[in-house]
């Protein structure tokens, strides 16, 4: 590998390593919220899963949903709880109680040191439920909505910056599911109201459900003409599976991710020209994750109940694996993809699982999610690898090193993230880093594990990493030893002058 501090990719922006949660299954009630829990605070959240999402340094969580927003009235989850009705979720086939709404997300996430996300309902609702709710939301007050936050308990304006105009749109499962020409127009005289309410706000457009719909991209080019000028990103969703048990092919699909990228960076700039517009529309990369192992035991789950263990993945090691690897995909574009939403974040294809009344874990996922939000912080850098490849049942030249780097000024630190693909053979990385003279290796984190199902459960920690990496740094080359089928974070600094 190259790394040369003048190749850059881009400014990272923080909020690649944000994340998602929806009122589906026990994201919110057991996870979130728990009023009875012990560990529970003052207004019912979980101090538990507060800490573990404070680590992680989410900068920002999208909201409320997801499928869910689609037949979602917002007033429902403000002013008195007791007021609140208890109403048929018809998403995901739920009760919903509504003891958790725009205030309380808001409050929760200042806890946690994040940002809101707020999707409006563009399924079965439009204009005027959008612009009212931002008016609840962000006017100052000495209007309708504002002072009816106020007298909801909510002095302040809550300033929720990023906006999304609906969720998956072209989604045939989706309440109020539209034609490409339908959403265009409807998100269009959405957002313009929006824009007149608060001009401060940033608009994520609603793109493809995921890249194998049969209308993708064709949705991206029709919808985008009609959003063009009201927009300021683009939404991307992907979930992967290791449906066929293959994990040479599994751990390849992060290349998918590449691709998928690079074709929705390639619409929106189609759409720029033929808009003769100055403008450029980044991308919001706002559910991705794996996301199959609890397909079976969701068809088996009775309907109408409040909170069900809905999307409940137990994720394994080789899942962590792909996790990392996805989110290499993010740094090398993070000069397009400016945002991006682990889905989700507690209990429903979560890094962090709870028991109702009881514990807290982590899972496999939580690792690679960690360590490149918390280092992955600063510029990325192109870096040039020159990697033996292999060949996968949908994918060929695949290398077996996938990696990504994040330059640090401030702290003087170099971070190369890396994934060893290989499941039988160890790679020696050797790295050329003369450009940053004096660095010297802090750490070397490894995730790996001889069994690619391992999982962790409520009570064994069977995949964490550690910390016995094996690199050294000799005359301007960072060599590194990538265990088979592992994950890695290499820490450099500069070496500071006495
Ligand atoms: O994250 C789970 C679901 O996946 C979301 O509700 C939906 O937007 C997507 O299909």
């Amino acid at each position: 590998m190259i790394v040369d501090k003048d190749f850059t990719i881009s400014d990272i922006d923080e909020r690649i390593y944000g994340s998602f949660i929806e009122h589906l299954g026990r994201a919110v009630y057991g996870g979130l919220y728990e009023p009875d829990h012990p560990q529970a605070d003052e207004s019912g959240f979980r101090k538990d899963v507060m800490e573990l999402v404070e680590n992680l340094q989410v900068p920002i969580v999208r909201y409320p949903g997801g499928n869910m927003v689609s037949a979602y009235n917002w007033e429902d989850g403000v002013g008195p709880k007791s007021e609140r009705p208890r109403r048929l979720e018809l998403a995901w086939s739920t009760i919903e109680t509504n003891q958790v709404g725009t205030n309380e997300f808001a409050e929760w996430a200042k806890k946690v040191n994040s940002e809101v996300m707020m999707a409006v309902n563009l399924g079965t609702r439009g204009i005027d439920a959008a612009r009212n709710l931002l008016e609840y939301c962000n006017h100052p007050g000495g209007t309708f909505y504002s002072d009816l936050r106020k007298k909801h308990g909510y002095d302040q304006p809550h300033n929720i910056k990023t906006w999304c105009l609906g969720n998956e749109m072209d989604g045939p499962w989706q309440l109020g599911g539209k034609t490409a020409e339908e959403y265009g127009r409807l998100a269009y005289e959405t957002a313009k109201a929006m824009k007149i309410v608060d001009p401060s706000i940033e608009l994520v457009s609603c793109g493809s459900s995921h890249a194998k719909m049969p209308t993708f991209p064709q949705w991206e080019a029709t919808t985008l003409e009609h959003t063009y000028e009201f927009a300021d990103y683009i939404s991307l969703h992907q979930y992967y599976g290791n449906h066929d048990n293959d994990t040479a092919n599994y751990l390849a699909k992060s290349l998918d991710m590449d691709n998928f990228i690079q074709s929705v960076i390639s619409t929106c700039d189609y759409i720029k020209a033929k808009t003769r517009s100055k403008k450029t529309i980044n991308l919001s990369f706002d559910e991705w994750n794996v996301w199959f192992h609890s397909t079976d035991a969701d068809k088996k789950l009775e309907p109408w109940q409040v909170a069900p263990p809905q999307l409940e993945d137990v994720y394994n090691f080789e899942d962590a694996l792909l996790v990392g690897n996805m989110l290499h995909s993010m740094i090398k574009h993070s000069d397009r993809v400016k945002i991006a939403c682990m889905a989700q974040l507690v209990n429903v294809i979560a890094p962090i699982m709870t028991e109702n009344g009881g514990k807290v874990w982590k899972q496999t996922i939580y690792y690679p999610y960690y360590y490149t939000s918390v280092y992955g912080r600063g510029k990325a850098l192109k870096p040039i690898i020159h990697s033996p490849k292999y060949d996968s049942a949908e994918f060929t030249d695949v290398p077996y090193l996938d990696s990504s780097i994040v330059y640090n000024e401030a702290k003087e630190e170099l971070v190369v993230f890396a994934t060893n693909r290989h499941l039988e053979n160890t790679l020696l990385v050797e790295c050329d880093i003369r450009s940053f003279e004096e660095f010297e290796l802090l750490e070397h984190v490894v995730l790996e594990n001889d069994d690619p199902k391992a999982v962790n459960t409520r009570d064994q920690e069977n995949v964490k990493p550690h910390h016995n990496g094996e690199s050294y740094t000799d005359n301007g080359i960072l060599q590194g030893v990538l265990p088979r089928m592992s994950w890695n974070m290499i820490r450099l600094r500069k070496k500071k002058t006495q």
